[in-house]
Formats: C-alpha cells, sequence, structure tokens
C-alpha cells in the first residue's frame, strides 16, 4: 500500500511539468550559456544605467563596432552562416559596408503600391495553396515563410518566384530561425544549396545590379542570402506571425480590424503595439570604439560589448507594460516612448522599415478580410511553438463546441510541446553554443583580414 502510495506521488508532479519545467529548463540554459560563453558584455538598460539614458548610448557615435571584438559575435556568425563576414548587420562600417548599405537602400526604395501588390499576390498564392478547406489549424510562422519568400525573390530578381526557389529559400530560412532558437541543430547542406543556386544565377545575369570588381561571386551571393533570403523572411514571417496572433487572442480587436479592414489607422496601432510587446531582436550588440561618458560617475570604456536589450527596454515607461493594448498608441509619440523596434536611428538602423511596416500591414488586411483567427497557444517573444492557430474562412461555418475542443486540444499540445521542447533546446543550445567557441568564425574573421 505504501509502496503504491509513492509511485503515486509522482503522478501530480508529471500532470505539473508544463507549469514549471519550462521555466527551469530556461534558467538552466541560462546559467550553461554563460557558462560555456563567459560573461561578456554590458546589458542596456540595468540598474546604473537605467532606460532614459538607452537611446543616448545606443546612438553615440563611439557605440560602432559591429562584430570585432566580442565572443558574442562568433554565436551570431555561427547562426547566420554561411557567410556572416558579408551579411551587412555584421559588417564593420567602412568602404564595403557603405556600398552593401547603399545597394540595400536601393533594392528596398520601392513604391507603397508596388509594395501592396506585390503582398497581395504572395498572400494570395499562398494562402490559395495552403488554406483551401472550410477551417484547419496551422502554424503561421511556417503559413508565412514561403509569402515572403516570394515576395524577396520577385524583388531581387525581378521575376515571378519558381517553386524549387521558395523551397530553398524557405529551407534556408527555416533551418537559421530554428537553429536560433535551439530547436534544431544547424544543417549546414541545406544552406550552403541556396548559395550555389544564387551563385548561378549571379553567373546568369538574373540580378540587375553591379557589384564592385573586388566582391567574389560567393560573397555577392552571401550578401543576397543574409539580407533578402534570409533576415527579411525570418523577420518578416515572424513579425506577421505575432501580429496575426496577438489579433487571434484579443477578439475585440479581430472584430474591430475585420469591420474595417480599409481602417489603416487602426491597423497601424495594432501593428505599434505588437512591435512594442515583441521586439523581433531580443538583444542588440555594439563594441564601443572609443570612451562613452554617460554621466559624472560613468565612462564605458573603449572596447566594452554593450547588449542592447529591446523587450526590457519596451517594457519601461509605459502603463501595464505586459497587456496588449494598441489603443494606448493614440495618445503616445513612439518617438518620445521607449520604443525602438527597428534599432535607433543613426547607428545602423532597420533599413527596411518602411517597406516592413506597409507590407505588414497589407498581410493582416488580407488575412483579416478573408479569415477568422483563435488560438489557445502561449505567445512569446520568441515564439518557438511557431503560433499555433485555427483559422476559419469567413463564409465558413465551425459549431461553437467544436471551436472549444479545438482550442483545448492546441493548448494541451502547446503545453506538452513545450516541456520536450525546453529540453530539446537546452541540449541543442548548449552544444551550438559550445561548437561556436570551436569555430570561432569571427575571431578567425579579424584574425586573418588585414586591416
Ligand atoms: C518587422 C520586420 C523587421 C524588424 C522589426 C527589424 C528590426 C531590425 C533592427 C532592430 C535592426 C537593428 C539592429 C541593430 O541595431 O543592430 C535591423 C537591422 C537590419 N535589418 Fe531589419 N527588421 C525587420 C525587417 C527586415 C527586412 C524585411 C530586411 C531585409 C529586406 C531587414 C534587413 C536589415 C538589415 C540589412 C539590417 C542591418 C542594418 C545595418 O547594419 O546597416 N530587416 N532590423
Amino acid at each position: 500500500m505504501r509502496r503504491k502510495l509513492t509511485r503515486l506521488s509522482w503522478i501530480p508532479l508529471i500532470l505539473t511539468l508544463p507549469y514549471w519545467l519550462p521555466s527551469l529548463v530556461i534558467r538552466l540554459r541560462m546559467w550553461l550559456f554563460t557558462k560555456v560563453n563567459g560573461e561578456e558584455g554590458l546589458q542596456l538598460p540595468n540598474d546604473k544605467i537605467d532606460a532614459t539614458r538607452f537611446k543616448q548610448i545606443y546612438g553615440h557615435k563611439n557605440a560602432a563596432g559591429r562584430s570585432q571584438g566580442a565572443a558574442l559575435s562568433d554565436l551570431f556568425w555561427y547562426w547566420l552562416s554561411p557567410g556572416a563576414e558579408m551579411h551587412q548587420e555584421h559588417i564593420e562600417n567602412g568602404e564595403r559596408y557603405e556600398y552593401v548599405a547603399r545597394m540595400t537602400r536601393e533594392i528596398l526604395a520601392v513604391p507603397a503600391n508596388r509594395i501592396e501588390a506585390l503582398t497581395e499576390k504572395c498572400m494570395g498564392n499562398v494562402l490559395a495553396e495552403k488554406l483551401s478547406r472550410p477551417w484547419q489549424v496551422v502554424r503561421l510562422r511556417d503559413l508565412l515563410m514561403p509569402v515572403w519568400a516570394e515576395f524577396y525573390y520577385e524583388l531581387v530578381f525581378a521575376e515571378q518566384c519558381p517553386a524549387y526557389a521558395r523551397q530553398l529559400i524557405v529551407g534556408n530560412a527555416s533551418d537559421v530561425v530554428n537553429a536560433l532558437k535551439g530547436c534544431s541543430l544547424r544543417h549546414m547542406p541545406r544552406r550552403n544549396r541556396l548559395t550555389r543556386f544564387l551563385e548561378k544565377k549571379l553567373r546568369q545575369g538574373a540580378f540587375g545590379r553591379a557589384f564592385p570588381t573586388d566582391f567574389t561571386v560567393e560573397e555577392q551571393a552571401f550578401y543576397l542570402q543574409g539580407t533578402y533570403f534570409n533576415t527579411a523572411i525570418v523577420q518578416m514571417s515572424e513579425a506577421v506571425a505575432h501580429t496575426l496572433l496577438a489579433v487571434a487572442q484579443h477578439p475585440q480587436v479581430q472584430e474591430r480590424l475585420a469591420a474595417h479592414t480599409d481602417d489603416e489607422h487602426y491597423y497601424d496601432l495594432v501593428v505599434t503595439e505588437t512591435l512594442r510587446l515583441f521586439p523581433l531582436f531580443g538583444i542588440a550588440h555594439r563594441i564601443t570604439s572609443g570612451d562613452i561618458v554617460v554621466d559624472d560617475e560613468t565612462t564605458l570604456p573603449r572596447g566594452s560589448v554593450l547588449c542592447f536589450n529591446y523587450p526590457a527596454y519596451h517594457q519601461t515607461g509605459y502603463d501595464r507594460p505586459d497587456t496588449f493594448l494598441p489603443e494606448r498608441w493614440e495618445q503616445l509619440s513612439q518617438k518620445e516612448a521607449h520604443y525602438i523596434p527597428f534599432g535607433v536611428y543613426g547607428n545602423r538602423s532597420c533599413p527596411a522599415q518602411r517597406i516592413a511596416l506597409i507590407s505588414m500591414k497589407k498581410a493582416a488586411q488580407i488575412m483579416l478580410g478573408q479569415f477568422q483567427l483563435y488560438s489557445s497557444a502561449s505567445h512569446t517573444r520568441s515564439m518557438p511553438n511557431r503560433a499555433p492557430c485555427l483559422v476559419v474562412a469567413r463564409e465558413a461555418r465551425l459549431p461553437y463546441l467544436a471551436r472549444g475542443s479545438v482550442l483545448s486540444l492546441m493548448k494541451l499540445q502547446d503545453q506538452w510541446e513545450d516541456v520536450v521542447r525546453s529540453i530539446q533546446q537546452l541540449f541543442l543550445g548548449s552544444f551550438m553554443v559550445w561548437h561556436a567557441r570551436q569555430l570561432k568564425l569571427a575571431e578567425n574573421h579579424f584574425a586573418n583580414t588585414v586591416s
């Protein structure tokens, strides 16, 4: 009898796993990461330098180094491989950076009506292909990746994206984002296949712009891959998935958006609030190229690694910062609030801000015009569950009881997946941090570069 009782006492522990194990594993993961990676970097804001100084330091002319001199860069380069040295975000200031940044600005300078038309076309293709049933459960991030693959392929090569190219681009982008979140290991052959494909396109003259003659074809392919077929796809899929998931979980917001798909102003508020509560960047880092004097008592010496914590900054200075409240932006100015979803103007902020906001809004309008969304899954900034969502065509009828059952099952599945995933992230993430420290991609690159 006693033995039976002891055996039974495990049951509550097992049943409550989803409530305590994932957070415990996250703490353990952070501890392990610090052990492997070392305690590099000053997080901002912190107890000494509060949020009121954050923008001043981020925008400082000496917060200028991108990758050289920080062990943290080895990690970013590992996840962004191949060719992180040609990713605009990671090129140090100088001639090469200026050239690449100008080319990106030119490619992204597209009139608003063209951006909207292209979004409409790509959303139309993918929704018709993937959402043909009256209702179905999808992962929003996966649903959206092909949309942005088609969009950016057409923007770069000025031709419709063929199916095999879409497959290569989605394969590359999902591999990057899944590895970044510790949900799977890197699969370099998959990423290299896209590089070879882009090299072939470049050799055929399919890219209508000229690079400087000292850029090899491989470097040109790395630039295209990094910005348009990795960052653009990942960021856009996550940004729209966050928006739709937030809307799915706030029925009143959804009702208003669906009833007025032409209410540009309210769509803007919803997108703004989504990017506040779920900023796509967790941390951006800079290496100081000279001292930064914060005040009479604090100076950040040259060579410091500064880690700008976006979610922490976006939580300061708001009433009920944890609540999704698009209406708060009726009263607030983005410039005055603690709000930098696209970085800090003057220090390499996102060149795609305009195109991203226009296409995010358009994608949300199209989706909500055609479908009702429901989700009981957890919504966190890193979104490792890829945003499960019940999508019901507007003209279809799903009885209340059936919808309730689907949502209960979704919640249960999400909670148990979280348990398994957190353990997986612990092991895979720790392995990748260790592996990145062995490869030292950034450190070796700068050691071999004559400056
Ligand atoms: C909603 C979507 C997006 C968000 C929230 C976002 C956010 C950001 C942020 C915060 C930065 C600055 C990071 C830092 O200070 O180190 C950044 C930089 C960058 N983003 Fe985006 N991004 C988005 C979409 C895109 C897209 C679609 C592209 C490509 C077409 C893109 C390309 C870049 C590049 C190339 C940089 C580096 C800029 C430089 O160092 O000169 N982003 N992004």
